[in-house]
């Protein structure tokens, strides 16, 4: 007797958890008085600077359809600006828009999530009183961005799948049993690529919840950001030859794997996917772009490419820490050689970019009032 094939069964969904064996070292301080006064004052800041999803933001009005797809941008290029999108009748435009945000916004989304699970576990690791209270701040201001992310891409549709480079940055910063390599991989690389990402997406996005969100979640960023600097900067120049070149290290591979990540094959896959699905063919899309390049060009000068945020951030705070010395900077060039040529990786060496001295500053800048 032969089997009969049974009705072929559905897709099984993404199960809704994963797992990552997560390492840290509790420690305990007996000493309760301030001791690095930078960390007590932006544990300070931080208590009188709360504030509420719900309540601060107005979700009454919901999404801002037309404003939305007014400022499309795709991965840093701004697509809204040629003749091409501005051709396409208004429902493409806003399947699209509605998708490719949708789209970035989940990978938000998981990073704030793994940003809270790492914040949670500081509390335990860092080794100063001021720390752990810091932190512990840190981790309702990450449980409000999951909140508000979700609460925003709920509107847009769904929840996209995490990139593979994302989570394996995530798991390793989970996993890293050190306090110190935890920062360097949140605070310093994850937080400042968010915090230089976030601000630039709230700068160009004329959609008035999506600019507030923004503004707010950055707001909290630039002092995330801070943490990592003024913590680091306090340990970083006692640490061992050893120590500090694995510090280096770590920070390489978490900064590789973000850009990796957003140049994935993968997420060009889905991004193209995106446009069919709206009933436009990618061919076409690559086509005008290629034709409009002059519009393009000028925003990708702006901004400093994909590289921007790690020649004009990341690596300015690393050398800050002294966390850059000539053998990362090697490492960083061989990267971007590989990955964009030799021309553009003199450039992005060459770069002479400072961090701002008040990152909080730095983010209100012209949004004082919002
Ligand atoms: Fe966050
Ligand atoms: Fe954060």
């Amino acid at each position: 007797m032969t089997s009969q094939p049974g009705p072929s069964l559905p897709e099984r969904p993404a199960p809704p958890t994963a797992e990552v064996g997560a390492a840290l070292t509790a420690i305990y301080h007996w000493n309760y008085e301030p001791e690095i006064d930078q960390l007590r004052t932006l544990y300070a800041n931080a208590l009188e600077r709360q504030w509420i999803g719900l309540r601060d933001l107005d979700w009454e009005a919901g999404i801002d359809r037309e404003a939305l797809t007014r400022t499309f941008n795709m991965g840093g290029l701004p697509v809204a600006e040629t003749k091409f999108w501005q051709g396409l009748p208004f429902e493409t435009r806003w399947h699209v828009s509605r998708d490719s945000a949708a789209f970035m916004l989940s990978n938000f989304l998981h990073g704030e999530q793994g940003a809270l699970m790492v914040a949670g576990q500081l509390v335990n690791a860092v080794p100063h009183m001021d720390g752990k209270l810091y932190a512990a701040t840190q981790t309702v201001d990450e449980a409000r961005h999951v909140e508000v992310f979700a609460a925003y891409i709920q509107r847009l549709g769904q929840v996209f799948p995490i990139t593979r480079g994302l989570k394996e940055l995530l798991d390793a910063v989970i996993a890293a049993p050190d306090w110190k390599f935890k920062a360097v991989g949140m605070q310093v690389v994850t937080e400042g690529l968010a915090l230089y990402f976030f601000r630039d997406m709230r700068n160009q996005t004329q959609e008035p919840l999506l600019k507030k969100l923004l503004t707010y979640v950055s707001r909290d960023e630039a002092r995330h950001t801070g943490y990592g600097i003024k913590y680091l900067g306090h340990v970083v120049p006692g640490l061992s030859p050893r120590e500090n070149r694995e510090l280096q290290d770590f920070a390489f591979e978490c900064t590789r794997n973000l850009m990796a990540s957003r140049a994935a094959n993968t997420t060009r896959e889905r991004v193209m996917r995106l446009w069919s699905d709206a009933g436009v063919d990618p061919s076409d899309v690559l086509r005008a772009l290629e034709t409009e390049r002059d519009v393009i060009g000028r925003e990708l000068a702006r901004t400093g490419g994909r590289y921007g945020p790690v020649s004009g951030f990341i690596i300015p705070t690393l050398r800050a820490l002294g966390l850059y010395g000539e053998r990362t900077a090697g490492l960083f060039k061989q990267m971007w050689t590989e990955t964009q040529g030799r021309e553009a990786a003199e450039r992005y060496a060459s770069s002479k970019a400072e961090l701002p001295d008040d990152l909080e500053a730095w983010v209100n800048e012209g949004y004082e009032a919002l």
